[in-house]
C-alpha cells in the first residue's frame, strides 16, 4: 500500500481508542501491541482524545522507527495556532519528534478547511508530520478540501468500513479510488464488541482457510489494495488471528458468498 507521494504504508494496523483503559490487564495490552508490531501490523492509530497516547508512547519506546504512527486533532483545537499546539502535545505524550500521519478527526464545526491545510503543511515543512489527512469526511467535504490550494495533498481519509457497514462503497470509496487516495477503515470488525464476528458465513470461510472469522473480515477489507484496516485488540491471541489477514486471499466464490450475506449498498 502506498500514499500518492510514494510513502509505503502497512495494509493492516492497530487501533487504540479503547486501550490503556483497563479493559484488559495493561501488560496484556502492551504485549498485544508489540505482538502486532512484530507480525507486520506496524501502523498504530491514536488520537488526542483517546487517552491512549502515553500508553502507546511506552509501548513504542526503543522501536519508534518500526512504527507508522498516526494521531488526530479534535476539531475544537483547529482555531488560531491550535493545531500546532495539539500536535506538540501529542508528540510529547507519544515521546516522539514526529508523526507519520496527522489527521483532522472530524470535519464537524470546522468552517475553514484552508486554515487546517495551512497548519498541516506548516507542520509538514517543520518535519513534525510526514503526511496529513482527514477522518469522517464525506464526498462533499472531500470536494471542498480539494478546491483549496494544497488541499489535494491530503494523504488519506479514515472512515468506518466493514462487511456490516459498506456505505462508503456508494460514493466515497470510488471517489477516493478515482483520486488515487487510499482509505483507512475503522471499526473493521464491527466496532467495540466485534459484533460482525458472530456472522456464521465468516466463520465458515475461516474454517475453509484454517483461520478465524476476524482474519476473513479483515482480508475482505484490504482485498483491493486501496484500503488499510485498523482493528483494535488488547489480546495477543486476537492480534495473532488478525495478522493472518495479511496473507489471506479470498476466492471470487467466497467474495460472492460474502456479498450475498452482506449486500453492497445500491448506488
Ligand atoms: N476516526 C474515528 O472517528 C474513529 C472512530 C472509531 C474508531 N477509530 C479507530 O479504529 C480503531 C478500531 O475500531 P473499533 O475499536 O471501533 O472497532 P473494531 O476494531 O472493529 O473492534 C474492536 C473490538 O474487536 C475485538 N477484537 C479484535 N480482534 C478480535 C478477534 N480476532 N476476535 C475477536 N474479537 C476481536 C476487540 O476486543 P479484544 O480487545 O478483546 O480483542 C474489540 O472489542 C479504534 O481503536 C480507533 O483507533 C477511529
Amino acid at each position: 500500500m502506498r500514499f500518492r507521494d510514494g510513502t509505503v504504508v502497512p495494509a493492516l494496523g492497530q487501533g487504540s481508542a479503547g486501550l490503556g483503559k483497563g479493559r484488559h490487564p495493561q501488560a496484556d495490552e502492551e504485549e498485544a501491541l508489540r505482538t502486532g508490531l512484530s507480525l507486520g501490523l506496524t501502523l498504530i492509530d491514536t488520537a488526542e482524545i483517546y487517552g491512549s497516547e502515553k500508553f502507546i508512547g511506552r509501548v513504542i519506546a526503543g522501536q519508534r522507527n518500526r512504527v507508522f504512527l498516526v494521531s488526530k486533532v479534535w476539531p475544537n483545537h483547529v482555531a488560531g495556532n491550535g493545531i500546532a499546539r495539539a500536535c506538540e502535545a501529542s508528540l510529547a505524550r507519544l515521546g516522539t519528534d514526529h508523526l507519520d500521519l496527522y489527521l483532522l478527526h472530524w470535519p464537524n464545526g470546522v468552517t475553514d478547511f484552508s486554515h487546517v491545510v495551512r497548519a498541516f503543511e506548516d507542520l509538514h515543512a517543520a518535519g513534525k508530520v510526514r503526511a496529513w489527512g482527514v477522518s469522517n469526511f464525506n464526498v462533499r467535504d472531500m470536494e471542498k478540501l480539494f478546491q483549496i490550494p494544497q488541499g489535494d495533498r491530503c494523504a488519506i481519509n479514515q472512515v468506518p468500513y466493514s462487511l456490516d457497514d459498506r456505505g462508503i462503497e456508494r460514493g466515497l470509496l470510488p471517489w477516493c479510488e478515482q483520486h488515487g487516495m487510499p482509505v483507512m477503515a475503522y471499526s473493521p470488525l464491527g466496532g467495540p464488541g466485534a459484533s460482525l464476528l458472530r456472522d456464521p458465513t465468516l466463520a465458515r470461510i475461516g474454517v475453509a482457510h484454517g483461520c478465524s472469522a476476524a482474519a476473513v473480515a479483515l482480508a475482505w477489507i484490504i482485498r483491493s489494495g486501496h484500503v488499510i484496516a485498523i482493528p483494535e485488540s488488547g489480546s495477543v491471541a486476537h492480534v495473532k488471528e488478525n495478522a493472518v489477514a495479511l496473507t489471506l486471499t479470498l476466492t471470487p466464490q467466497e467474495l460472492q458468498t460474502l456479498d450475498a450475506a452482506h449486500p453492497p449498498p445500491s448506488r
